[in-house]
């Protein structure tokens, strides 16, 4: 069989040979005590980027946003997420496991959430209730369909959070992607949240790194947790020099992942026991369903691997395909194709045999 096509994540993407070369040749020092020139650099950049005063180097996109809660709210506290948040899913309970924070979830629309929405849900000022502390936003959205905020809606919202007392931070895992997608300069975003966090092992295509960015005083809090979760690293060059390559190199062609992402989205949505809303197709995330009568998420997606394609279900009718710059646009269409037929032999089945597809 060729080459299997990845589309589980952007996470599987490897290290190009221009990016390993610079991390080969990166500068490096003890960053726990602040001498790694390359780490430096990076945190230096990055901060100028969203015109922040500072930032700090994580190992993983959960650490940098478990820094970011430990910074702003006490033990005790309450944070606000959408209901999809990676923040509210994924992170293992980080929140109260390492800060001692509740997480209230409220529905949004994608992963997203506007002023209505959160009118009425802070709370405090009365023993019964943990005081909410801080807003969790995130940009692009992951669960919510890869979905980004319109600046405006950004603006309302972070307005609304800090006139109400509240501290914000965005999980920006992929927010360079929603700069591409609309537009927008970092800077923009940084202006309107306490901090960021930032990913460059997703769509960027390192090995590993995230950063927080903040006002000095929250990014030396932000140093303390990391220090405090045992993530404070050594010659961190190594990893940041991959950054470093990767703003260089691997943030404009994203367009190229998004127009991946519509091109799938459209081939699927053509696809008889496949539903996707192609036009909701804003990054590179493609969320499709396949019909109950047809199968499951799992058999699909078995039976694409068996054909050489990745997909992961994501619930048990739903599943997520990725692009990234791991995945070239042949690429994505012969996996267009091959759901195709797969759905096709599947539909053909169940009629002859009344069963799903095999
Ligand atoms: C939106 C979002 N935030 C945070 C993370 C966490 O990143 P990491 O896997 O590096 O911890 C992810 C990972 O996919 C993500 O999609």
């Amino acid at each position: 069989m060729s080459e299997m096509i990845e589309l589980r994540s952007d996470t599987y993407t490897k290290p190009s040979k221009g990016m390993r070369e610079a991390i080969a040749h990166a500068e490096v020092g003890d960053d726990m005590v602040g001498e790694d020139p390359t780490v430096n650099r990076l945190e230096a950049r990055m901060a100028e980027l969203f015109g922040k005063d500072a930032a700090v180097f994580a190992c993983s996109g959960t650490q940098s946003n478990q820094m970011g809660v430990w910074a702003h709210c006490q033990c005790g506290d309450e944070l606000l997420i959408e209901s999809t948040g990676h923040i509210a899913n994924y992170e293992s309970g980080g929140p109260a496991v390492l800060s001692g924070v509740s997480v209230r979830r409220i529905l949004g629309d994608q992963g997203r959430l506007n002023v209505d929405q959160l009118e009425g849900q802070i709370r405090g000022g009365n023993h019964h209730f943990a005081p909410t502390r801080l807003l969790c936003l995130e940009n692009s959205t992951n669960l919510g369909g890869g979905r980004t905020y319109p600046l405006e809606q950004l603006h309302r919202v972070c307005d609304w959070a800090h006139e109400n007392g509240l501290r914000t931070h965005l999980d920006g895992a992929r927010i360079f992607n929603a700069c591409v997608a609309n537009g927008y300069r970092p800077d923009q975003i940084g202006a309107l949240f306490d901090t960021v966090s930032i990913c460059f092992s997703k769509g960027l295509g390192c090995p590993m790194g995230s950063i927080l960015v903040g006002s000095r005083e929250t990014v030396f809090r932000a140093r303390r947790a990391r220090k405090i979760f045992g993530g404070a690293l050594r010659q961190a060059g190594i990893p940041a020099a991959a950054c470093l390559y990767a703003l260089e190199h691997n943030i404009e062609r994203l367009a190229e992942d998004h127009a991946n992402a519509r091109i799938f989205a459209q081939m699927v949505s053509d696809i008889p026991g496949i539903r996707v809303d192609a036009g909701k197709v804003e990054t590179n995330l493609v969320f499709f369903e396949i019909e109950k009568e047809v199968g499951t998420a799992a058999q699909l997606s078995s039976a694409l691997k068996e054909q050489g394609v990745r997909i992961n279900p994501t619930g048990p009718h739903r599943l997520r395909a990725c692009t990234h710059l791991d995945v070239t646009e042949a690429q994505v269409r012969r996996a267009g194709e091959i759901l195709r037929e797969i759905l096709f032999a599947g539909l053909r089945l169940e009629s002859s045999v009344g069963g799903t597809y095999g």
